[in-house]
């Protein structure tokens, strides 16, 4: 099999650095020249990853094309671009409807999926929307794949993928904070990252008990968790959070 990226940015070379960590046979790996630095690094790292300038040509040389550009470059480059119908397209841009994708590019295998910067490590989830053989097939090698048959349903997963960057500043306020009651950088670094590694580990070994039962249990009547959850709700932390949820649902969907 021969994988074409169009796009080598951070999710790209993510699924690339995932893939030749994980069992999954290919052939070759085309990638654009662009990002120039991300580019070159995968080529020098990687024997079966060949650069190439032009985006037919990875088109041309791959059996499934992945596209990993923003959706304004999509949208502005897509048109100009032929696609042999037997191919897989696999689309990481978010605000591309599938039926669009299809329109464009002629291709009935078009699938959608939500990779995270973590299947570098081959960690997922991975929402696949709608099911897609091949698409699965690579998938499932760099981390859990979650199938989904309706686009729609699948924008509210776009939707809360947006949390990385939410959920690390909380990692980043809690390191900050203990640094300036002189805590050292790194002690309070390993502690914050073993911390939130250890709440979302037993949060995915208590998963079945459901989360509500998980917030009560964290909380002592009176206690300093109860503390910090009521002081947080009353400031509607919560209420502001599930709000950005919406409003990048929103803005995913049109
Ligand atoms: N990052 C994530 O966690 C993530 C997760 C799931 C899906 N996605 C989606 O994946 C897509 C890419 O995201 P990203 O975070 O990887 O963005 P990114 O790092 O900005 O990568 C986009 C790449 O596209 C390249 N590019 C620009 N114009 C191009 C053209 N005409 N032909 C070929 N390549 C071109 C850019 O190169 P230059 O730097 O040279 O301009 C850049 O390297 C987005 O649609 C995003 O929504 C991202």
């Amino acid at each position: 099999m021969n994988l074409g990226f169009i796009g080598t940015g951070k999710i790209a070379s993510s699924i690339i650095f995932g893939i030749f960590k994980s069992s999954l046979k290919i052939n070759k790996i085309y990638i654009s020249s662009r990002n120039r630095n991300i580019a070159k690094k995968l080529s020098v790292k990687f024997k079966k990853v060949k650069t190439l300038k032009n985006n037919q040509d990875i088109i041309n040389l791959s059996s499934v094309v992945l596209l990993s550009v923003t959706p304004s470059v999509g949208k502005k480059i897509l048109k100009d671009l032929k696609f042999d119908k037997k191919k897989t397209i696999i689309s990481l841009i978010s605000t591309i409807k599938l039926n669009d994708l299809k329109k464009s590019t002629g291709v009935k295998k078009v699938c959608k999926a939500i990779p995270l910067p973590f299947v570098e490590n081959r960690l997922g989830p991975i929402i696949l929307s709608p099911k897609n053989k091949i698409a699965k097939r690579i998938f499932s090698k760099i981390g859990p794949v979650i199938e989904i048959n309706n686009e729609k349903i699948s924008f509210s997963f776009w939707s809360t993928s947006s949390i990385m960057a939410a959920y690390y500043e909380l990692l980043n306020s809690t390191t900050k904070w203990l640094i300036k009651k002189k805590i050292k950088p790194k002690t309070a670094t390993k502690y914050s990252s073993e911390l939130f590694l250890s709440l979302s580990k037993d949060a995915v070994l208590k998963k079945e008990i459901g989360f509500n039962k998980l917030v009560a249990d964290s909380q002592t009547p009176g206690g300093l968790n109860m503390q910090v959850l009521k002081e947080l709700k009353k400031g509607k932390f919560y209420d502001k959070f599930l709000k950005s949820l919406d409003n990048v649902h929103r803005r995913i969907k049109h």
